[in-house]
């Protein structure tokens, strides 16, 4: 069956933008429950292929419609944290590379994308994700409800930030914007321009 990756970094490193406490919580506990409620799905099912995580969304033929949204729900709660929790690090918080090329080429300049990612994560209504994407070697951001994952919908995702109240509620409560805000601080551009670079 599937498992979780890893944490890269200790989960005290990303302080003080996210909190030790937060990163354990949300790592070893919501994480790891979705992992644990899409294996115990695939089980009921028998399955036995091993398909990468990232292919499989596209072999779920054998998942009965009416299991499908749990199975689709969970499997998004665990490939999504794949993503948010592998491209943020306690350094290269500068961007640069290919990956800021077309950054630049797309938005005109670094900080306008930024500010173009932010604004749309603050336009978030109850719980989901913003990502910076790639399709066809173009650029979007998009917005995802709940755990829809970017897989399904063809895109290659560079950047993610999750909009659930367990990313950030034990230290910014009610200040979602102040977490939005913060996160670029948190962002590994060694990673994010490696993603690039192996997808485009
Ligand atoms: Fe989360």
């Amino acid at each position: 069956m599937y498992k979780i990756d890893d944490l890269r970094y200790d989960y005290g490193a990303l302080e003080p933008v996210i909190d030790r406490d937060t990163m354990v919580l949300h790592h070893d506990k919501h994480h790891m429950a979705y992992l644990n409620k899409m294996n115990a799905l695939l089980e009921k099912y028998n399955y036995s292929k091993d398909y990468d995580l990232i292919e499989l969304v596209n072999h779920i033929d054998f998942i009965d419609v009416v299991d499908r949204e749990a199975f689709l729900f969970n499997y998004g709660g665990v490939v999504n944290h794949n993503l948010f929790f592998k491209i943020m690090g306690p350094s290269n918080h500068e961007p640069f590379g290919l990956v800021l090329d077309a950054i630049n080429a797309k938005y005109g300049s670094f900080t306008a994308f930024k500010e173009a990612f932010i604004g749309l994560a603050n336009t978030m209504m109850g719980s989901g994700w913003v990502m910076l994407v790639m399709k066809n070697n173009e650029l979007d951001l998009i917005k995802l409800k709940n755990q829809d994952n970017p897989y399904i919908l063809g895109y290659k995702p560079l950047i993610a930030i999750d909009l659930w109240e367990h990313a950030y509620y034990l230290k910014y409560r009610n200040v979602r914007p102040d977490y939005i805000n913060a996160f670029f601080d948190v962002v590994d551009f060694a990673m994010v321009n490696a993603l690039y670079e192996e997808e485009r």
